[in-house]
């Protein structure tokens, strides 16, 4: 009995009736004895008090649209004076704690315990209450601590019936059902993790700001700017900020807008619907700047300079946003979010000062401490905090990332009992702007996001979301983190999409699953090398097959993607469209081209006719990357017309391309047979090709010797191919033989043309028993072209057998090298109750592995060799220079986070050898933001870490020893003397 009750209740999680990451309270039928919401077509009566927040009055009328999206039922709404005789239907009551008199009337007369609610920020309870009122048997009542305790408490409901926050900004389908039911028990939630969740809509052209002038203006924006983003725009933006249970919005601040300026609507309609405005880190003190200063002609933006006119202006700000909800920015930095040239520590305290006298000034009567400010922690400002500009212990302090969602710092030991507390701010930028498409791991948000809880920076989170689509999932992800961060583990993030693709797109579990794949892969391949900076040859294009690899896993996820879409209903396809199957389909086709373009340049330098073909590749796929992005601007009757315009293809610096340009590719005279004959052989692993001269076959360039082909017993393919192509416009018949009795060599025979320029010709080994040692394989190809003499042509396959002992357990050199998954070790110790664990999904191979948890051992380090270890078994045939090893850790990029007296640092171990700690941060150049070789670290998504041991060859233990918390390892690739340069390293080695 005990064991089905746990069945059902591990089916109800994916009957749909969730909201992501939190309690069910709803069902469709009525087995649990529930309140019913609608039943038989009668909906409950929707009772609220007059005298509550506006903005609850507006989520209530959410909540009737949203059971009418579900069932067609209009509830009625009805505003309950003392009195009231009510009619026979059900009673739902919703009101806020301490506001609304219908609650308060009810928490004095009956026995509903509201401790776990008042005074408690954003909290909320429901449960079914008998007698709430005279002539109500029993009703549901939803208390709110406050105005957003109540409407997440109501959203919260809308989730589970089956409206998806993004009914309108992605066009999720809602699921009909008849009845809604409520447990007796009811929905309750205490305060969130993080006091403000928030998002900056920054970055928001093209495609934000031209979207929403097609969409909220008759095509003029408003003066003086010619802003489209008025509050028609910012209805919709509130209401999906506060279904995600976010609370907090910076506006946009590009070219032409100015959030307070642009409508005067815009700040009262955030405070009517219970959103709480800031300005972004640079703008300080609620004023959109530098847009609203220069309309009034402001001058020069500098403080040393305008102290009374920029006073005076600030003071216009705080008065104008003290009727609503604000958490004012303070600080000041240059015009144009550049350091401010008369800065100094003593200026940047005088800033502070001043707004502060002017908060004091505005909110006359009320504490200073009790308004909400925060100063973030940007570049220049951060270094002067650390050189002792003084904060008020009340203010937030917001820290940033490096714009790539690696955080720069986490509020240290000494920093985390202040009153205001700290937060984080991830935002989008340099070394390049990535606007265009998803290209960040919901796992490397966890694995950041989480670690600021573990460090208390739960005052405030803000997500750059660049033009909000298409980060849809994403940046509910953050917001869902930061209202209740102690739901997601590393072992359960998956459910995070597997419930998010039920709840968009009403799959079964099984698809849900393929979803979460494809978008894992998805924003896996993107992060490793971002769409941005992918290059021609950033994949290297003649080692471990890499180039091929990318090509393949890209088509293998459009065609699962694919499926999938053909598959969901009607409905739901231009959902899936916007958050599946465009990001998958468009990046792979980005990554087609570009690396397409790559293997064009190769050949025609090889001068293979197949190049030609190539460059087709490149030109269609140019092509379709327009078609797609007009598929998306045109579908739904033009609904996101320019959302997707954000160029992204041909960079010249940091900042977008002014437009599009496809990739660089050439051509080979197809009319003209190449000077050497017809064939060309192309042996992998080399970026010539043969006979004729050519530079690469070696380092002379000229009368070069035939290749050779080297594969050892362990390597990962297995195999060493030859491609045997055209070298112009003559087709010719070949074979390739060998006297070697143990090659194999797959076809042996082919014709090749300019219809079918080239053919693979695959070595392996038959039989590795007939090989002592090494041996070498001569295979000669040659050439039947119609009116020529035979051409002939050899390669050497050099096969080496090399052998571990039976009792060797591990992974074993192929290829000169070892290759290992951090998370594939063979053994895990313990010390203090930290371990190193794995963060599934994370990074640009596998996953991670990470000292767990982040505070044990009270967040303290260990001496080198005293604390957790994680190890791995590995065999080697050979070593590099002087007998040694060269071991290779790929660490994800992460700083010095923990201040100067905690540099991050890891050990590392090799048998006996002496242990090494390395502390890998580069240092920061005084007056750069960035370490030393970030750009780097940023570009590959990887910090390589390289220590050298004496190993002879044989039998190997590697140890790697946690010194600081917060080291993320991918990935271990071991140099026996064979590496290649490649850009995710060799594929993980063969484990026996
Ligand atoms: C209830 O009263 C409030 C405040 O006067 C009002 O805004 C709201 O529209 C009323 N609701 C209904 C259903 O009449
Ligand atoms: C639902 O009822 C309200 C009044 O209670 C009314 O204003 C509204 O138009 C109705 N909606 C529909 C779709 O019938």
């Amino acid at each position: 009995m005990a064991h089905r009750a746990y069945l059902l209740l591990a089916l109800s999680l994916f009957s749909g009736v969730t909201a992501i990451g939190q309690a069910t309270c709803v069902s469709f039928s009525n087995e649990n004895d529930g309140f019913p919401i609608v039943q038989d077509g009668v909906a409950a009566t929707v009772l609220t008090s007059d005298d509550d927040w506006p903005g609850v009055h507006r989520a209530v009328q959410d909540f009737q649209l949203d059971i009418e999206r579900v069932t067609n039922v209009n509830t009625t709404i009805y505003n309950f004076t003392s009195g009231d005789a009510l009619t026979s239907t059900p009673v739902f009551i919703v009101g806020t704690l301490g506001r609304s008199s219908l609650i308060d009337q009810i928490v004095n007369s009956t026995d509903l315990d509201v401790s776990e609610v008042e005074g408690n920020w954003e909290a909320f309870k429901g449960q079914v209450v008998a007698n709430p009122l005279p002539g109500v048997e029993s009703a549901y009542v939803l208390v709110g601590a406050d105005k957003r305790g109540v409407i997440y408490g109501l959203y919260d409901l809308s989730e589970q019936f089956g409206v998806s926050p993004w009914y309108w900004w992605a066009d999720v389908p809602t699921t009909k059902h008849d009845d809604l039911f409520i447990d007796a028990s009811g929905c309750s939630h205490g305060t969130p993790t993080v006091k403000y969740r928030g998002i900056f809509l920054n970055d928001e052209q093209p495609a934000l700001q031209n979207w929403a002038m097609a969409k909220f203006t008759n095509g003029t924006g408003a003066p003086p700017r010619n802003s489209p983003f008025n509050s028609k725009f910012y209805k919709h933006v509130f209401e999906l900020l506060l279904r995600l249970r976010g609370n907090y919005l910076w506006p946009g601040v590009l070219q032409s807008n100015a959030f307070g300026q642009d409508d005067p609507d815009n700040m009262p309609l955030a405070d009517y619907f219970g959103v709480v405005m800031g300005t972004s880190h640079q703008e300080p003190m609620a004023r959109g700047t530098p847009n609203e200063w220069s309309s009034e002609n402001g001058g020069k933006w500098d403080y040393s300079q305008q102290r009374e006119k920029i006073y005076q202006y600030w003071e216009k700000g705080a008065e104008r946003a003290k009727p609503y909800e604000t958490l004012f920015t303070l600080g000041m930095r240059g015009a144009g979010d550049l350091p401010m040239e008369s800065a100094g520590i003593a200026l940047l305290t005088q800033v502070i000062e001043d707004q502060r006298e002017i908060l004091a000034n505005t909110f006359n009567g009320t504490d200073i401490t009790d308004v909400p400010q925060v100063w973030t922690l940007y570049k220049e400002v951060e270094a002067y905090y650390d050189n002792g500009l003084p904060v008020p212990d009340d203010v937030i302090l917001l820290w940033a990332d490096d714009n790539w969602q690696t955080m720069r710092r986490y509020p240290l030991e000494n920093e985390r009992n202040r009153t205001g507390g700290a937060g984080v701010y991830f935002h989008v930028g340099d070394p390049r702007n990535y606007k265009w498409i998803i290209s960040t791991q919901i796992s490397k948000l966890y694995e950041q996001l989480s670690l600021a809880v573990a460090r208390q920076a739960t005052s405030l989170w803000v997500l750059n979301v660049g033009d909000l689509k298409p980060y849809e999932r994403e940046i509910e992800f953050f917001l869902n983190l930061a209202y209740d961060s102690a739901v997601w583990t590393p072992d359960n993030l998956n459910t995070y999409v597997t419930s998010w693709a039920q709840r968009e797109f009403e799959v079964s579990e099984e698809d849900s699953a393929d979803i979460a794949q494809v978008l894992a892969n998805l924003t896996r391949y993107n992060a490793r090398k971002k769409p941005e900076l992918l290059g021609a040859n950033t994949f290297s294009l003649t080692n471990y097959r890499e180039a091929e690899t990318m090509l393949d896993q890209w088509e293998t996820l459009v065609a699962v993607s694919t499926e999938l879409y053909d598959k969901v209903s009607d409905d739901a396809k231009p959902a899936f469209f916007q958050l599946v199957h465009h990001p998958v389909q468009a990046s792979a086709n980005l990554y087609k081209m570009v690396i397409s373009a790559g293997i064009n340049n190769l050949r025609v330098r090889q001068a293979r006719l197949s190049a030609n073909a190539l460059e087709e590749v490149v030109n269609d796929a140019f092509d379709f990357d327009y078609d797609l992005e007009d598929e998306y601007h045109t579908m739904l009757d033009a609904k996101w017309e320019h959302m997707m315009e954000q160029t992204h293809l041909g960079y010249f610096y940091w900042q977008q391309p002014m437009a599009n340009s496809c990739p660089l590719t050439s051509r080979v005279q197809a009319r003209k047979q190449a000077l050497p004959g017809p064939m060309r052989i192309s042996p992998e692993g080399f970026q010539a090709a043969w006979p004729g001269d050519m530079p690469n076959q070696c380092d002379i360039g000229y009368n070069c010797p035939s290749p050779s082909l080297v594969l050892d017993s362990f390597d990962v393919f297995g195999s060493r191919y030859v491609e045997v192509g055209a070298g112009g416009p003559n087709p010719f018949t070949f074979t390739a033989t060998s006297n070697a009795p143990w090659i194999s060599i797959s076809p042996n025979s082919g014709s090749v043309s300019p219809e079918e320029p080239e053919t693979r010709v695959l070595f392996t080994v038959k039989d590795w028993s007939a090989i002592e040692g090494n041996a070498t394989a001569k295979v000669t190809f040659t050439a039947i072209a119609a009116g020529q003499k035979p051409a002939s042509f050899a390669v050497d396959l050099v096969a080496v057998h090399n052998m571990v002992p039976d009792d060797f357990e591990g992974f074993v050199q192929g290829a000169g090298v070892v290759s290992i998954e951090a998370a594939h070790a063979a053994r895990n110790s313990s010390v203090s109750g930290v371990t190193w664990a794995e963060l599934p999904g994370l990074g640009r191979t596998e996953s991670g592995v990470t000292p767990w948890p982040r505070m044990g051992n009270d967040g303290q380090n260990f001496t080198l060799g005293e604390g957790p270890s994680i190890e791995y078994d590995f065999y080697t045939f050979t070593t590099g220079a002087n007998g040694t090893i060269l071991v290779s850790a790929h660490i994800s990029p992460i700083f010095n986070s923990q201040g100067k007296e905690r540099p991050i640092g890891v050990g590392f171990q090799v048998d006996g050898e002496p242990a090494q700690s390395n502390y890998f941060v580069p240092p920061t150049v005084p007056g750069k933001d960035l370490p030393t070789g970030w750009v780097n670290y940023i570009g590959e998504a990887i910090m390589t870490v390289n220590s050298t041991f004496v190993a002879a060859p044989g039998a190997h233990n590697l140890k790697i020893w946690m010194l600081e918390p917060a080291v993320v390892v991918q990935k271990i690739v071991i140099d026996a003397g064979g590496l290649k340069q490649s850009f995710l390293g060799p594929p993980e080695s063969v484990r026996v």
